[in-house]
């Protein structure tokens, strides 16, 4: 896995998200109730920009159809039996990370 530093990261004491770019990757950063998360920046029901939603109850919210998926394990809401990509985030001394996982890091761990 490679780590990714984001600059400009928002305090988290207030909610955000913010669509940001790691390992070519579209992703989202999410400060919510003072911890960081980091999901696709795609939907996976029909490829909306989740950055232009919102977060409620430590789900991020599709701004197209309202789907919900939880910030930590990527589990789409009830009846949905979708996820969507969800990444680790690491803080540092130095600043925020996001951990990117290649192919090649999937197929060693079985894709889990
Ligand atoms: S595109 Fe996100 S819920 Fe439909």
């Amino acid at each position: 896995m490679k780590w990714y530093k984001i600059e400009d990261v928002p305090a988290a004491d207030q909610p955000f998200i913010k669509k940001v770019k790691a390992g070519g990757k579209s992703i989202c950063l999410v400060g919510f109730e003072e911890k960081l998360y980091a999901t696709s920046a795609k939907c996976p029901h029909a490829g909306a920009d989740m950055s232009e939603g919102l977060c409620v109850r430590k789900m991020i919210v599709c701004p197209y159809h309202r789907y919900t998926y939880d910030l930590e394990t990527g589990k789409g809401g009830e009846g949905q039996n979708d996820f969507i990509e969800t990444y680790p985030v690491d803080v540092r001394e130095e600043g925020v990370f996001v951990g990117v996982a290649s192919f090649w890091d999937k197929m060693r761990g079985g894709f889990k």
